[in-house]
């Protein structure tokens, strides 16, 4: 079985194509193409919704010719499309393109959360084995520019969400970060990047930032007085003209630990309390390599018996072989009443599509 699957909840247009046995199994990636709006973007600092939208209206038709070339035409089954949560003008932008080309190829749609898509991609070609070895309750880390929960995993389709961001998500932190210190769009790759220069000079960090809610009882997470620091501390510094190249990675890799030391700090926690077989990383943010390595560290030292499951990099920022890969887990909801599928930028994981 093939399916088709179009992503378009943020700002990078992605189809891919992706052939799967009907029970989810060995998958194969016929296509996976991402169009990214990054340098569109850069300039306002984060995504413009409206511009974005254009932009994937734009770009959808370009996307499904390539991506369809690069599968060699395939014969396809299904249409998967996300329908939330994202940027409302965006996911429209989305569906309205999937309803068209449903009704013109007379295919039925599967709808697809977004959040489940992260987490699920951790299942590509693992999955029949990951089951079997009884993977479950996992603890789920998603992490992404809009969204950061903890949620805990009974199955596929079973989720409770433990925690979330009260105010900014991690990787708008890294974002709004990277934006004080003029740095650019987006902002995780960059500040990972400073943060690396500094590492490399082994030398203790003399800059202190806060870790908000590093230890309350709860699962939830705020980053938005972090920015807060960081946005006082480079104020006062340019003052004083004393921002060095040097104390931009300073900055730099103080903010991403500080992030690092809560994320895993609560998932930790979060593992620990519902005595999880499995973490589970996914988002944007998980293509930090010092939070995959940092986490690997904890949980061989903690809790070593845990299994631990963190996507290829390029399956952690936004793509469409996620999308595919949650609809095959969810056959069960392929529609050809395209009317009912809307739209619904909150969405959560735990409410049905
Ligand atoms: O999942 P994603 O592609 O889009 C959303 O669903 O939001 O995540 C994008 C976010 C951005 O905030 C970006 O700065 C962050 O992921 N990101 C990173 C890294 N690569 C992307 N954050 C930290 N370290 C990275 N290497
Ligand atoms: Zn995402």
């Amino acid at each position: 079985m093939n399916i088709l699957a179009i992503e378009t909840s943020c700002d990078d247009t992605c189809i891919a194509i992706l052939k799967s046995e009907i029970n989810g199994k060995n998958f194969e990636i016929l296509s996976n193409i991402v169009s990214s709006q990054v340098k569109i973007h850069a300039k306002y600092g984060g995504v413009f919704p409206s511009l974005a939208k254009r932009e994937h209206q734009k770009n959808l038709p370009i996307v499904l010719r390539k991506s369809l070339r690069a599968a060699k035409n395939p014969k396809i089954d299904a249409i998967a499309v996300t329908v939330g949560p994202g940027l409302e003008p965006c996911l429209w932008t989305g569906i309205n393109f999937t309803k068209e080309l449903a009704e013109k190829m007379n295919l039925p749609i599967i709808p697809v959360n977004h959040i489940e898509a992260h987490i699920l991609v951790n299942f590509i070609n693992r999955g029949s084995t990951s089951l079997k070895l009884k993977i479950f309750p996992a603890v789920c880390l998603v992490v992404s520019g809009g969204h950061t929960q903890l949620i805990l995993m009974e199955g596929i389709g079973k989720y409770r969400i433990l925690g979330e961001t009260r105010d900014d998500a991690a990787g708008e932190c890294f974002d709004k970060t990277a934006r004080i210190l003029g740095l650019g769009y987006p902002g995780g790759p960059i500040i990972a990047a400073k943060a690396a220069e500094f590492r490399i000079l082994d030398i203790e960090s003399g800059i202190k930032l806060p870790r908000p809610m590093l230890s309350t009882k709860d699962y939830d997470f705020s980053f938005s007085g972090l920015k807060t620091a960081v946005l006082y501390l480079v104020k006062n510094l340019k003052s004083e003209k004393k921002l060095t190249k040097k104390g931009v990675q300073e900055i730099c890799f103080e903010s991403q630990q500080s992030i690092i030391d809560v994320l895993i700090k609560k998932t930790m926690k979060a593992a620990k309390d519902f005595k999880a077989k499995t973490i589970i990383l996914g988002g944007g943010v998980a293509a930090n390599e010092e939070l995959k390595r940092q986490l690997k560290q904890k949980i061989e030292k903690e809790i070593p018996r845990t299994k631990y499951l963190v996507p290829g990099t390029e399956y952690c920022t936004d793509n469409a072989v996620m999308t595919a890969t949650a609809a095959f887990s969810h056959l069960i909801r392929k529609t050809k009443n395209w009317k009912k599928i809307i739209a619904n930028a909150n969405l959560r994981i735990d409410e049905n599509v």
